[in-house]
């Protein structure tokens, strides 16, 4: 499976009407695993680049509520570049799956459904020590 098959944009139901937008997510539904963590980043700008680590754990998907930022996305072999624009959309991120999150609008509100519960220490913050470690 390519990487683009393995990290899908998701596309959320709006049940919106006239009275404006609703989206819903529920976990084990519109995305792969139930959800054990929420947290959203704001304030960031365009000379930032966030995220830059894997994780053997866990899973996400994320969403710009608001405005918007792009993801790089790679598995060291192939790479692609995610805009997040839509607060209908999302990117599934599986586990050990290296990511970048980058190009903040002022306004972006990245939201971010995690599968656990918070561990740093199932991060991997040296991407040559990821490369290592998917190639086993
Ligand atoms: P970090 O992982 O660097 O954020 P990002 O991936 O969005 O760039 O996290 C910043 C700080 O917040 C770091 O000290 C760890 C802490 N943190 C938690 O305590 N719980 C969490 O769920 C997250 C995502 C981060």
């Amino acid at each position: 499976m390519s990487l683009k098959e393995r990290c899908p944009v998701i596309e959320f139901k709006d049940l919106g009407d006239e009275r404006g937008k609703l989206v819903v997510i529920e976990g084990n539904e519109s995305i792969p695993f139930a959800i054990q963590r929420v947290f959203y980043i704001y304030g960031s700008d365009s000379t930032v680049v966030r995220g830059q680590h894997a994780n053997r754990e866990s899973e996400f998907v994320l969403i710009n509520v608001a405005g918007q930022s792009k993801v790089r996305i790679t598995d060291g072999h192939e790479e692609f570049v995610v805009e997040l624009n839509r607060p209908m959309m999302g990117v599934y991120i599986p586990k050990m799956v290296w990511k970048d999150m980058y190009d903040f609008s002022s306004d972006s509100v990245l939201l971010v459904l995690a599968s656990t519960h918070y561990d740093g220490s199932e991060y991997i913050r040296d991407f040559d020590k990821y490369i290592e470690e998917i190639n086993g």
